[in-house]
């Protein structure tokens, strides 16, 4: 059974929308760590359009169980990484007018900075892992890099319309786990997973972790809607 990482990035988003304190994505984060999330996954962003470096700061600080830190390879957040010294760094492609990361990091393009990135962290003692398409170049690339984790995408497989394209994009993920294994990379793979789609990616043998984040967050608001407004109504009476 993989692990599940939990990305509290939206949290950040609604309280983005009126930059005030609540909600809190540390406090979610910690709730999610208390009930059975085994990693918490941030992404701080070059825009800082969710999560805050004070949110790093706070989760590195109040979290037991390990952080997940997604970044770009950015210098000014690579040096705060290395300071932070979260336990693992992830690094992804970023654009600002994208709603979400789009694609996997192209490390046969960005070789050299992905490598040099990679061992400043690793360094600090920090486990360095690539967000990646399922594709043999990029994880190759990956490993020469020096990353000990590579994460596969699975958006294309989430957001497959056929039942065909799906079995497809799936057949490609579990091909790419394998590889990866047989090279001795731990293999994380996620994105844009929802509650219908997730089972058969975790039955993926070789793939040690599951990344989500967005379906998560908006079920707790779905499911916490109703405690939420009664509470309120108490209040209002
Ligand atoms: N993995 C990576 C590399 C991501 O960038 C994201 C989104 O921040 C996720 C996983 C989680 O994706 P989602 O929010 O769609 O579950």
């Amino acid at each position: 059974m993989p692990k599940l990482g939990v990305n509290i990035d939206h949290v950040a988003t609604l309280r983005q929308a009126r930059r005030e304190h609540d909600p809190d994505p540390v406090a979610a984060a910690l709730i999610a760590a208390k009930s059975g999330a085994n990693t918490i996954v941030c992404h701080l962003r070059e825009d800082r359009r969710h999560i805050q470096d004070k949110d790093v700061i706070q989760l590195k600080k109040k979290l037991t169980k390990p952080l997940n830190f997604e970044m770009a390879l950015n210098a000014g957040i690579i040096k705060f990484a290395a300071r932070i010294k979260p336990k693992y760094c992830m690094f992804v492609p970023e654009k600002r007018t994208e709603i979400t990361t789009e694609g996997g990091l192209d490390i046969v393009k960005y070789f050299r900075r992905v490598k040099t990135a990679t061992a400043q962290l690793a360094k600090k003692g920090i486990i360095v892992s690539v967000f990646v398409d399922p594709v043999k170049k990029q994880i190759d690339a990956a490993i020469k890099a020096g990353a000990r984790i590579i994460e596969l995408h699975t958006g294309p497989y989430a957001n497959a319309k056929t039942k065909v394209g799906k079995q497809k994009q799936l057949a490609k993920i579990k091909r790419m786990a394998q590889y990866a294994k047989t090279k001795g990379l731990i293999v994380h793979a996620g994105h844009g997973l929802k509650y219908r789609d997730v089972k058969p990616v975790a039955r993926i043998k070789e793939i040690d972790e599951l990344n989500i984040g967005h379906s998560i967050v908006a079920r707790s608001i779905t499911v916490g809607m109703a405690k939420a407004v009664r509470e309120m109504k108490r209040l209002v009476k």
